[in-house]
């Protein structure tokens, strides 16, 4: 290949890359249009996909069947009944006598069902107006026309089932009066009605099979939203087509592993804790039967610390059996958090917007809220607690002016036992666990509890929690 040629292939492919992924752009956007057209929900996806197929197909078949088979019909009769006007007209002219023409009236009106009179002397009355949109009317009159090759009126609009011809026969006027179903596929609505009729009929058993179908689904969603806030679910149960059944079961063997992985948890720890506290009993009567010396002071103020961690591990650890949840009074539950906090010193402020009743597990709110304000009023003096409710997110921060917690470290105070202020003061504060409690309570309603910057100087403790 020469170097042109390469060249030429390069650009060639060079081209068809950037075709590509233009195409591939508008794929994309297409699809994000089409999304976001669509209903969200699956009850109404579910009803456009029945209703659309069912629309179009009729549509079609509407179509084809008036484009089809009523416009032949309607040609078909219209021709048939021109033919036997004109046949009677010809034979009226041939035969021109008052007998002659009684006889054919009759055999008119027995073999072809057409009413017949002779107006002797009369011309034809002006054209009417054409209807607008009648099949009827132009395929008629152009049979007629085609075949007859004399002058005629024709009136197919009237309201009555009849429809009138007449036709100039040389000294008289011909009146035929045929039945409007002679000449005219008359009833073909009723196919129409029948057709919408039975897709109302049908669209309505597919939304009752679909809202049965549909119930399942949104009640295990329902449940597994409740059980991510922490709620019961005790009243949920399987329901449905097989495989939502087994979604469901599914939900509820994890929702049963979970609680028994907390449950053994909880177990252990007060279990550890327990046997813990046996043998420190005993170490602290050994430590009394040695009698006061330095060496035994130190090592009882360790065993007393250890003491009283292991006292609060086990509050811990009992606290977390399931309380039920219950709607409380967040507002109230706020006020009494700044009354506590102001009764140890601290000037306090409290707020909260929004509808103050929410559905919650108020001890472990509580719990969570009391934690967090007397970490601000420890390291603090002045305080902010501020509660906002909408329709998704129960928020409340607590902010303090104190020295705050290095961003590095946000992480850790959380664990049970850390505590940054070993160091500045060995004797006060608690066991390090407020942190852990706090945020085990918020997580346990699907929440969770953040530090951040406070615009009052100190720390921002945020607990935020589904609703
Ligand atoms: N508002 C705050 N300002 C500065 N430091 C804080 C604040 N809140 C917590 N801390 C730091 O985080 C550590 C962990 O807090 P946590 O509440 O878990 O334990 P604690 O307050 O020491 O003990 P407890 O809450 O069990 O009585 C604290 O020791 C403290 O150093
Ligand atoms: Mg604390």
């Amino acid at each position: 290949m020469s170097l042109l040629d390469t060249h030429m292939v390069g650009a060639a492919r060079e081209r068809l890359k950037l075709t590509q992924a233009r195409m591939r752009e508008n794929n994309a956007r297409f699809g994000a249009w089409f999304n976001r057209i669509m209903p969200k929900g699956l009850y109404a996806r579910s009803l456009i996909i029945i209703v659309t197929p069912m629309v179009i197909l009729q549509s079609v078949l509407a179509f084809v069947f008036m484009e089809r088979h009523y416009n032949t019909v309607t040609r078909r009769l219209s021709a048939a009944v021109s033919q036997d006007i004109t046949a009677i007209a010809d034979l009226a002219v041939s035969f021109p006598t008052p007998e002659d023409q009684e006889r054919i009236r009759q055999i008119a009106q027995t073999t072809m069902g057409l009413t017949i009179d002779f107006q002797p002397g009369e011309r034809l009355p002006p054209p009417g107006t054409k209807p607008f949109f009648s099949i009827l009317d132009s395929a008629f009159t152009g049979e007629l026309g085609k075949r007859l090759g004399r002058p005629f009126w024709t009136d197919t609009v009237g309201r009555s089932n009849l429809i009138e011809v007449r036709v100039q026969l040389d000294g008289t006027v011909m009146r035929v009066f045929a039945r409007r179903s002679q000449a005219y596929l008359s009833n073909s609505h009723i196919f129409l009605v029948w057709m919408v009729g039975t897709s109302l009929v049908l669209l309505g058993v597919a939304i009752v099979f679909l809202r049965n179908q549909i119930k399942p689904i949104e009640a295990l969603a329902d449940a597994a939203i409740a059980f991510g806030k922490g709620r019961d679910v005790s009243g949920f149960r399987p329901r449905g087509a097989r495989e939502v059944r087994g979604a469901a079961l599914a939900f509820l063997e994890m929702r049963r592993r979970i609680e028994r992985q907390i449950e053994q948890r909880t177990t252990m720890l007060a279990g550890v804790s327990h046997d813990m506290r046996t043998i420190l009993t005993r170490f602290k009567l050994e430590l009394a039967l040695m009698g006061d010396t330095p060496d035994t002071d130190a090592l009882r103020k360790d065993v007393d610390e250890l003491q009283s961690m292991l006292e609060a591990y086990l509050a811990f650890a009992r606290d977390d059996t399931g309380e039920a949840p219950v709607v409380a009074d967040i507002a109230r539950i706020i006020d009494d958090t700044r009354f506590n906090a102001e009764r140890h010193g601290a000037k306090v402020t409290a707020s909260f917007t929004g509808d103050p009743m929410v559905m919650i597990r108020a001890d472990a709110f509580r719990r969570c809220l009391a934690n967090l304000a007397a970490n601000a009023w420890r390291h603090g003096t002045r305080m902010e607690i501020t509660g906002t409710r909408d329709d998704r997110w129960l928020i409340v921060t607590v902010d303090d002016d104190g020295p705050g917690i290095p961003a590095a470290k946000r992480e850790d105070v959380f664990r049970p036992f850390v505590r940054l202020d070993n160091a500045r003061n060995q004797d006060a504060g608690g066991s390090g666990l407020g942190l852990t409690i706090a945020r085990d309570a918020a997580r346990s309603h699907g929440g969770d509890v953040s530090l951040s910057d406070s615009p009052l100087g100190g720390l921002r403790a945020m607990v935020r929690i589904p609703v």
